[in-house]
């Protein structure tokens, strides 16, 4: 919305929430207090906010005035009750849409922005439907599927120079309105329109897709592990075929995010529920290869220093998903430190976003806490250098730049020996990991020296 009305000088954006916190720090004098790390984002909020970009708890007078509504809400997976463990939970998107029953004047355009299963934009039709009939001033709605493709950390390069713009529905008048908020600073060629469904599904498909690729690659990286090929060579071969193409073949400790597990999920329980059950089991495998990837990197950390990680230091290196994002949801990093905790280990967690508070949420353990003496804890740690001085292993688990550039000969001469580097991103050349005074595990690379 902040790129839109960056975009658009003429429209006024307003964002709405329920949550006053959340729009109270969207509103903060100090930039830094938003609540989304975004690289970019501060700017585009500086030069809109009051302006033509709002942000406001006011639901009420903010839905009678708009003529447009774009739908944003979350929908995670429902952890209980029908469909549980699969199936997105749509109790935001109804209540929204309640709300614009409810609130709106005129006629108004609804834009689903949330990523939602197929068939939702029904259910809001139908919400809607049934708020004309009691109301004495003619409501009008048209509904429209315009599915967000943003990566986070590229939210606003993506927004700004998107790949395509979908925009699925039946009101030609609604689809060519959203069209032209778009036609503003991108291409009309980019704008691809579609019908209801087909918009819908095209979300899933495509973070399917995406998702597909990174297990495809990371059950590839285990096997040049045990072959002896190179995960980045046969990266380079496969990649140069224009039909595979080179991007999002990067092997990973697995796939993190809000997005894709949910998204993944969600197909399952639709195939599922239309009776396709090989189709669903088909990509139900990608998920569960995310987490064969996940246990599998913990098991070998334990097993490589010697089966055992009680009472061993191990620094972790990245608790984001990603770089530049202080996101935590899905991140592997979450996965492997509780494996590592209870086998024992003491972790030294690192992340130059994320917060220790964060860090508390996701692993359900306090810094320091150790309640249970068969298990391990962890701490925050600040100094890297400071904290290798005596550690057994560093685990790099989310590509940062900074962790490109540290010294690792510095700190491998650090470590306890014999001492182990885990680079489960392949960021270390392997010239300088095999220099090192720590014996090394690469992601897709057979270890040489150990
Ligand atoms: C994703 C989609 O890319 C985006 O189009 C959609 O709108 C939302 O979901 P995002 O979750 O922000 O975006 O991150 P993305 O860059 O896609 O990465 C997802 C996960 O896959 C990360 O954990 C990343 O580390 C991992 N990944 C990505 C790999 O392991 N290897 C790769 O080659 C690429």
């Amino acid at each position: 919305m902040s790129v839109i009305a960056d975009k658009c000088p003429n429209i006024k954006v307003t964002v709405i929430d329920i949550d006053d916190k959340k729009i109270s720090s969207w509103n903060d004098e100090d930039l830094r207090n938003l609540p989304i790390f975004e690289p970019g984002l501060k700017e585009v909020v500086e030069r809109c906010r009051n302006e033509n970009l709002f942000f406001s708890t006011d639901i009420k007078k903010s839905i009678s005035e708009a003529d447009m509504i774009f739908i944003s809400v979350n929908t995670p997976t429902k952890n209980k009750g029908l469909g549980a463990g699969y199936a997105s939970d749509l109790k935001w998107v109804e209540s929204s849409a309640r709300q614009v029953a409810e609130f709106s004047q005129g006629h108004t355009i609804i834009v689903e922005k949330s990523t939602v299963p197929v068939k939702t934009a029904e259910l809001i039709q139908e919400i809607l439907k049934s708020s004309r009939s009691s109301d004495e001033f003619k409501k009008t709605f048209s509904v429209l599927s315009s599915p967000e493709f943003l990566a986070e950390g590229t939210a606003i390069k993506d927004l700004e120079n998107p790949d395509r713009v979908l925009i699925g529905g039946e009101d030609q008048d609604a689809m060519e309105s959203l069209s032209n908020i778009y036609k503003n600073w991108i291409p009309k060629e980019k704008i691809l329109n579609t019908n209801i469904w087909s918009s819908e599904l095209s979300k899933l498909t495509a973070n399917a897709f995406l998702a597909q690729r990174v297990s495809s690659i990371n059950a590839i990286s285990a096997l040049c592990e045990t072959t002896g090929a190179e995960i980045s060579e046969v990266v380079k071969a496969i990649g140069s075929d224009k039909r595979i193409g080179s991007k999002f073949l990067s092997p990973s400790p697995g796939f993190g995010g809000s997005c894709f597990k949910k998204d993944i999920l969600n197909l399952v329980y639709l195939c599922r529920y239309y009776g396709l059950n090989d189709v669903a089991n088909y990509w139900e495998q990608v998920m569960l290869m995310n987490n064969w990837q996940k246990h599998r990197i913990s098991s070998l950390i334990i097993q490589k220093l010697f089966g055992t990680v009680s009472n061993k230091k191990i620094l972790i290196l990245g608790f984001s998903f990603k770089p530049d994002t202080n996101d935590t949801r899905e991140s592997p990093a979450i996965e492997i430190s509780k494996d590592l905790i209870e086998n024992g280990a003491e972790l030294l967690i690192n992340d130059p976003a994320v917060s220790k508070m964060q860090i508390e949420m996701e692993l359900g353990l306090k810094e320091f806490e150790n309640n249970n003496r068969n298990i391990g804890k962890w701490q925050f740690i600040a100094d890297i250098d400071k904290s290798a001085n005596n550690a057994d292993a560093i685990v790099v688990v989310t590509e940062w730049e900074d962790y490109k550039n540290l010294n690792w000969r510095k700190l491998s001469d650090l470590l306890r020996k014999p001492s182990w580097i885990f680079d489960t991103r392949g960021i270390i050349p392997i010239s300088m990991l095999k220099e090192l005074s720590s014996y090394y595990w690469q992601i897709g690379s057979p270890s040489i020296n150990n």
